[in-house]
């Protein structure tokens, strides 16, 4: 499949959920949030009692995952064995659970296929970790995006909040910080920015900002 990808790779909270789901809007592309595969292998996990260890266990679980992604950006849900998990995969507890299966080389190989498999015509926008490095190596514009650990930690408040949930600033910044040292220290597709990627510090930009950047950087290559 030779559709053009931009990859959109940085730590949690960077933006790049909305940032890419915006862009992929705009373009009328395809997008993949290779974060929720993780995520769902973890609630798949609670669901079938399999322990966060188990890799045995965890690689069949994750090269089976029963899922439907219903429409492309815009109001997307998530159905996981017939379930709407929208919303269950998004809590902090999740997210957690997805760092640690993340750290499994056979989770992440059983991962592979299904996040290649995103990548149709007109184009795919790919939000994660190792977009750029891993999943897809020859994509067309590789952002690395980051910001600040105590933006990211207001901004995932906000988010948050705004869903509803409980959250306090101090927690989650602590949060970010463990996060950020498993992603970045695992030993299989660590989070580094591919050699050929541009890197954007969003502290100090709009949303806005930086969807037009990307935009225009594409348009750029062509
Ligand atoms: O981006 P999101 O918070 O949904 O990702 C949840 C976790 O999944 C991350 O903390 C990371 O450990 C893992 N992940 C990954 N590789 C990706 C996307 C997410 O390891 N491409």
């Amino acid at each position: 499949e030779s559709s053009p990808v931009l990859t959109v790779d940085g730590p949690g909270g960077a933006g790049k959920g909305t940032i890419s789901r915006l862009v992929a809007e705009r373009l009328g592309w395809h997008l993949l949030d290779s974060g929720a595969l993780y995520r769902l292998t973890a609630l798949a996990a609670a669901w079938h009692d399999v322990v966060l260890d188990d890799e045995d266990a965890l690689e069949p679980l994750a090269a089976n995952l029963d899922v439907c992604f219903l429409s492309d950006g815009g109001d997307a849900r998530i159905l996981m064995e017939g379930h709407d998990v929208s919303q269950s995969i998004r809590t902090e507890q999740i997210g957690d659970r997805a760092s640690q299966v993340a750290a499994l080389p056979r989770v992440r190989q059983a991962l592979l296929q299904r996040q290649r498999d995103f990548r149709q015509s007109p184009g795919l926008v790919a939000d994660g970790r190792d977009m750029g490095t891993v999943v897809f190596p020859e994509a067309t514009l590789k952002i690395f995006l980051t910001a600040s650990a105590e933006e990211r930690a207001r901004r995932r408040y906000l988010q948050l909040r705004q869903a509803g949930e409980n959250a306090s600033l101090p927690s989650l910044l602590k949060e970010i910080q463990l996060r950020d040292a498993r992603d970045m220290q695992r030993s299989v597709a660590p989070l580094v920015p591919a050699q050929d990627a541009v890197e954007l510090d969003t502290t100090h930009l709009s949303i806005s900002e930086v969807v037009d950047q990307l935009i225009q950087r594409l348009a750029r290559i062509g």
